[in-house]
């Protein structure tokens, strides 16, 4: 029987790609380059199984069409908001994405930006890249500690929690969170983590607020320009979430007027352009969405992709299925 036809839309690491190649009759984007809208149209045409990553915009009108080969939509990632699942549903696709294995690399890079924020580690490395430093004095660019503070976190879900432990046994801080669902268990307890009924209140009593919850419509804008005025004046927002969580403009304002003490940022609402001022602000920590961007992590979130395309080709249900 004919291998199924695969189509991988981006660069993936070697060792997942040698698998793929292997397993399935496989076509590889050799130079990385992002897919134009019309590539995505034929891509569903022509394979078996398509496999795209957060950086892919796969809308409505893709599912809509005539002729659709597709069968799989295997994504490399755990954030699928770029995907109309509602869409991939009614054409009847199965979509895949790749939990557990990039909590742990996820929630170091929100403990990186606590810590390059509290402790202005961005703006250090800056002035003495410009050849600014004067010199060790006892009052050049005083930060503040993690310990003893209370860390926020918005969506107490795998990555939520491997933050908070990290923050809790690590650095000594306070856990509350906000939760749609009741979280009870050993892990919780044990950290003495404190579940508040409402967002406001974990906006209004955090001195960092660590955003964990999905993108998308029901989560757009979460943290506006009312819930930033919550927060404390020496108070930190770290966004390793998605960017459409966080209205971008009202943040900007709220860093501006210094009614923030600062925001430590992964991720974008329009990735890759940058919301305008953000850049020009020293109060704010910003990576290019590097939250899972690990050898070990970026293998096997392939290889997670490997195992979901591999089962439902076999006729088993995949694991990770989200539509
Ligand atoms: C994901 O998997 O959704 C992450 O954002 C990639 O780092």
């Amino acid at each position: 029987m004919a291998k199924p036809r695969v189509l991988v839309t981006r660069r993936w690491p070697e060792e997942v790609e040698r698998v793929l190649v292997a397993r399935f009759d496989t076509t590889l984007n050799e130079s990385d380059r992002p897919f134009a809208e019309t590539e995505f149209v034929s891509a569903m045409q022509d394979f078996d199984a398509v496999l795209p990553t957060v950086s892919d915009r796969l809308p409505f009108g893709l599912f809509n069409q005539p002729g659709i080969r597709a069968k799989i939509l295997g994504n490399f990632g755990v954030g699928f908001n770029h995907i109309d699942i509602a869409a991939a549903r009614a054409a009847g696709i199965v979509v895949t994405n790749t939990p557990g294995v990039l909590t742990d690399a996820t929630a170091d890079i929100a403990l990186t930006l606590m810590l390059m924020i509290a402790r202005r580690a961005g703006e250090g490395e800056r002035q003495l890249r410009a050849g600014e430093w004067k010199g060790w004095r006892p009052t050049h660019m005083l930060g503040r500690e993690l310990g003893g503070r209370t860390l926020g976190i918005i969506g107490m879900g795998r990555i939520g929690k491997a933050t908070a432990r990290r923050a809790h046994f690590g650095f000594g801080m306070d856990i509350a969170f906000f939760n749609r669902s009741v979280v009870e268990d050993d892990e919780t307890r044990a950290m003495k983590a404190r579940q508040i009924e409402s967002i406001d209140d974990v906006m209004a009593t955090s001195d960092f607020v660590s955003l964990h919850c999905p993108g998308g419509v029901e989560n757009r804008h979460l943290v506006d320009a009312r819930r930033l005025k919550l927060m404390k004046p020496e108070a930190y927002l770290i966004n390793t979430a998605r960017g459409d969580v966080v209205d971008s403009a009202a943040l900007v304002d709220a860093l501006r007027a210094r009614a923030i003490a600062g925001a430590g940022l992964d991720v974008y609402e329009d990735e890759p352009a940058i919301p305008e001022g953000l850049t020009k602000l020293e109060n704010v920590v910003l990576l290019p969405h590097l939250g899972s961007a690990t050898e070990e992590t970026r293998t096997a979130m392939g290889m997670k992709v490997v195992e979901n395309i591999s089962a439902f080709f076999d006729g088993r249900e995949p694991p990770d299925r989200v539509a």
